[in-house]
């Protein structure tokens, strides 16, 4: 083959098969030249009288993982033949040989392909859901006719990947692979049906269609389903609106509507924002200036200090990445209420039916309660959850410089404390960092790294690893109060607390931002925290900051005992046994009370400017954390957002969402509020640069090295 497509396609004839391999790497994705490979190589095949049938394989990890990303939203042209229709339409056997991903274009064409087989560990699906846009490459077409729509549109509108067995019981896969050389089973396969007519082409298939007439209000009913979930977003719909289309059109007409929904879809904002994502998530885990052969190995030991929520969550993250981990507290008591809350959160799971019994007790066989430091010393990894007084933690940290052995990674929760006074507490402060999780630390997917003053580059790469070993999004951040996450969120709570003083309430705050995109409104999630949590931080910062701005609703609301939900009542009352939230009189008091003692004059607000209030104020912190270098990258702060706050993925993150209403908006809006409301909305000299030069939040560079 010539030219690009040499490089990307190969087309071998081993014992009369014709093998045409994929080969671009890190995922095969179907990068430019690759598709005209595969029509080329078709055409080899079937013009070469030695060749009886085909294989399509991938080369190095995966066979496909989609269409190239990176190339969407850019003009492209339209292709002479589609290869889609160029593997249906082979005159020979087409047999897709599928290991790793078999994902969005990878798996359209695997089932445009005549068979399929797979190994045991390979994992296929058509994610495109997840970035904004739908399989536009025949996806939607063809899997319902392959396994029934009600499944199809199951895997479509998830995006989730399908493990092989399961792929074989759904009927995508037509065996199983058992041996280790796919590339051989599969010649042996493609022997074995190389005269088999007619060819079994997906597309002519009318059996699982038929069988969905009998439930015509399938489509209806997933609408209504993913109503809550889905909602701003236009892509679940139109891949269920495709998905209709399949059971009620021809096949052609049918790719038609994909076609047509696709290219609505390609360049919405809600992909834009998707794609974004997909790509900061994945810059997040790279460290600059790491050396190139860095590769930390996977923790096969860790410990825990502190069987608190915090340190039950740690564990439980451990146990459920099949991670053995011991956790150890100062007293018995405290190891069998931790312990106890652990085999409680699980067995929630299990009534739940997200957990099986068998896996419960694996979990919990994993988790092994200790109560001497001479017990852990072996541990690859271990991290400190107690609770957060300097000199308990600088004992612990002590007592595990005594203990662990060389070359253990040590790692502190800590969201309050400098991370340098724990690593000053040991000889080997270049072997300890910050690793903060987000509670409930076994659901949120953030783990912030924190590199301390003296840690090395080799400890913040190893701590990344073992966030990716528990199933975390790892972001660095460097050290400071509040590090990256919780800083740049703090103007945003801050804001919304005095938001309530001037007339808006919790209910209205809540619902505009249920309306943007969020789970939950943010005094619905305090209420479920804790209004506790941080009065005390209020308390402690009140004292050392004569400027520092009370936030009196909050604390007089814990001061009646309102805590949350854990109390029947914070800012809003629960029926008991009810965790839904209702507004309650007696907040409303509280705030007109503090309104009136203040003389703070109440007026209306719109959406948004609820919306850009909280925003707004959290995008000048992050343009301060990034002038003061305490990040490596504006995105990650996007990403910290998007797995540690719950900020609807659609839009981005904060800094991407900042972009769509415009650097010089921006500006002008934080000048008038600092005018205001004063020095709190001081505009980030960061943030001035970056209007004055018209530029892009999620582009800004730190000022500083971390
Ligand atoms: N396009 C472009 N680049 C891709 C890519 C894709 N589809 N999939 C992965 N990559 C890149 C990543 O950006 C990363 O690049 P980097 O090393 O420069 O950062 C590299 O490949 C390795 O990826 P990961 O770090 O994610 O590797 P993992 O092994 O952790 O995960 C994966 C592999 C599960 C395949 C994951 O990369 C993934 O989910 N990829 C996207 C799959 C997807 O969404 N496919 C559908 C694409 S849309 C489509 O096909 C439309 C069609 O219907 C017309």
């Amino acid at each position: 083959m010539s030219g690009g497509e040499a490089e990307t396609v190969r087309f071998e004839v081993e014992d009369g098969i014709g093998v045409i391999t994929i080969d671009n790497p890190p995922v095969n994705a179907l990068g430019p030249g690759v598709r005209e490979g595969i029509v080329a190589a078709v055409d080899k095949g079937n013009a070469d009288p030695n060749v009886t049938a085909m294989v399509l394989i991938g080369a190095g990890r995966s066979f496909i993982a989609g269409a190239d990303i990176r190339q969407f939203g850019k003009p492209r042209s339209t292709p002479a033949r589609y290869s889609h229709d160029v593997l249906d339409g082979s005159a020979k056997p087409i047999v897709a040989a599928i290991h790793g991903f078999a994902l969005g274009g990878g798996l359209e064409h695997a089932l445009s392909s005549h068979y399929r087989i797979a190994v045991k560990e390979a994992k296929v699906g058509l994610p495109e859901v997840l970035i904004g846009i739908l399989p536009g490459g025949g996806g939607t077409q063809r899997l319902p006719r392959l396994i029934g729509p009600k499944a199809a549109m199951d895997m479509i509108v998830t995006g989730r990947h399908v493990p092989a067995p399961e792929a074989k019981a759904l009927g995508i896969i037509d065996e199983i692979v058992e041996g280790k050389d796919l590339k051989r089973e599969a010649i042996a396969y493609a022997k074995r049906i190389a005269h088999a007519r007619p060819l079994p082409r997906v597309r002519d298939r009318a059996d699982r269609i038929a069988e969905a007439k009998a439930d015509p209000g399938m489509f209806e009913a997933m609408r209504k389903s993913i109503a809550r979930r889905a909602r701003n977003q236009k892509a679940p719909y139109h891949c269920i609106a495709c998905v209709e289309a399949a059971v009620t059109r021809p096949f052609d007409e049918g790719l038609e509507t994909e076609k047509r929904l696709f290219a609505e879809l390609e360049n919405s904002d809600e992909a834009k924002a998707l794609r974004y994502a997909f790509f900061a998530e994945r810059e997040v885990s790279k460290i600059p200036g790491a050396p190139k052969d860095l590769q930390p190995s996977r923790a096969r030991t860790a410990a825990v200090i502190g069987a608190g929520t915090m340190g039950g969550g740690i564990a439980m993250s451990f146990a459920d990445s099949a991670i053995p981990v011991k956790v150890l507290d100062a007293t018995r008591e405290a190891l069998d209420r931790g312990l106890a809350r652990v085999r409680e959160n699980y067995a929630v799971s299990v009534k739940r039916g997200s957990l099986s019994q068998a896996e419960m007790d694996r979990r919990l066989a994993l988790i092994e309660a200790v109560d001497r430091y001479e017990d852990i010393a072996d541990c690859d990894v271990v991290i400190e959850a107690v609770f957060e007084r300097i000199d308990v933690k600088k004992e612990v940290f002590t007592r595990l410089d005594a203990v662990m052995k060389p070359g253990a990674l040590l790692l502190t929760n800590s969201s309050a404390i400098d991370t340098d006074v724990m690593a000053n507490a040991t000889k080997r402060p270049r072997e300890v960092a910050g690793a903060h999780f987000f509670a409930p630390a076994n659901v949120m997917k953030l783990l912030e790294v924190v590199k301390g003053t003296k840690t090395s580059i080799e400890t913040v790469a190893a701590a990344m690893k073992v966030g990716r070993d528990i199933g975390k999004v790892s972001a660095v951040a460097g050290t400071c109060d509040g590090f990256a996450a919780n800083r740049s969120r703090a103007p945003f709570v801050t804001e919304m607390m005095l938001m309530l003083e001037e007339g808006a309430l919790p209910e209205r705050i809540d619902g505009v931002m249920v309306d943007f995109g969020y789970p939950m409104g943010p005094f619905a999630v305090n209420d479920l925290s804790g209004l506790d949590i941080s009065y005390d931080t209020r308390k402690r910062r009140a004292a050392a900051d004569p400027n520092y701005r009370k936030l009196h609703v909050p604390d007089r609301l814990v001061e009646m005992g309102r805590k949350g939900q854990k109390t029947g009542a914070g800012w809003y009352r629960y029926d008991k046994g009810d965790r839904t939230p209702h507004p309650d009189e007696v907040v409303k008091s509280v705030i007109a009370e503090v309104a009136r003692e203040f003389g703070i004059p109440q007026r209306t607000f719109t959406d948004e400017e609820i919306l850009q209030r909280l925003l707004l104020a959290s995008v000048n912190e992050a343009c301060r954390i990034l002038e003061e270098g305490k990040v490596l990258r504006a995105s990650d702060i996007d990403v910290m957002w998007l797995h540690g706050f719950g900020f609807p993925r659609y839009r981005g993150g904060l800094m991407f969402w900042a972009d769509t209403v415009g650097s010089r908006a921006i500006l002008a809006r934080i000048e008038e509020w600092h005018a205001r409301y004063g020095a709190r909305w001081k505009p980030a000299e960061l943030l001035r640069e970056i209007a004055q030069a018209g530029g892009a939040f999620r582009e800004a560079k730190p000022k500083r090295a971390l």
